[in-house]
């Protein structure tokens, strides 16, 4: 099985960028750990992050056309109004799962909305780094 996990907008600032709120693990050390629990449960992972939309909807669109099993998506505040993103992530036909490091429900108001909850099998919120893991065992365990 192979998943794509897609970081979006400012998660490339992980472990610098208020780690009150995201923790103080870095994209690169949260990369080597889903690295690591893909491989402990038999998934191949890539992982991508950007900072500019468009590419990251031609993230969406290579894990569609590339045959990729699943994917994992945590678009940053892209999330919270990107409806090119949401469409995007409609064509992926396969499971798919958001992911947050913070409980998006519990903070601004502008934040509780996600305009992809409804084209995504899977929500993880508020579980820090551990959310990937739970939605890696949730992609494969759909593969099963
Ligand atoms: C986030 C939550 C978003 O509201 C925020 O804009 C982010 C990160 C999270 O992982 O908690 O950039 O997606």
């Amino acid at each position: 099985m192979q998943i794509a996990i897609l970081n979006g907008v400012n998660l490339n600032m992980l472990g610098k960028r208020d780690p009150a709120v995201y923790g103080s693990t870095t994209l690169s050390q949260l990369e080597t750990l889903i690295y690591g629990w893909a491989s402990d449960v038999g998934v191949t992972a890539r992982c991508w992050q950007t900072n500019s939309e468009g590419t990251y909807i031609d993230m969406i669109h290579e894990a569609f056309t590339g045959g990729v099993d699943g994917l994992i998506v945590n678009p940053g505040a892209w999330t919270h109004y990107s409806y090119a993103i949401r469409d995007a992530l409609e064509v992926f036909d396969r499971p798919k799962a958001e992911v947050h490091l913070s409980a998006i429900e519990q903070r601004e108001e502008w934040r509780r909305h996600s305009v992809i909850a409804d084209v995504v099998d899977h929500r993880i919120s508020g579980h820090g780094v551990d959310g990937y893991r739970e939605a890696i065992a949730y992609l494969q365990e759909r593969s099963g």
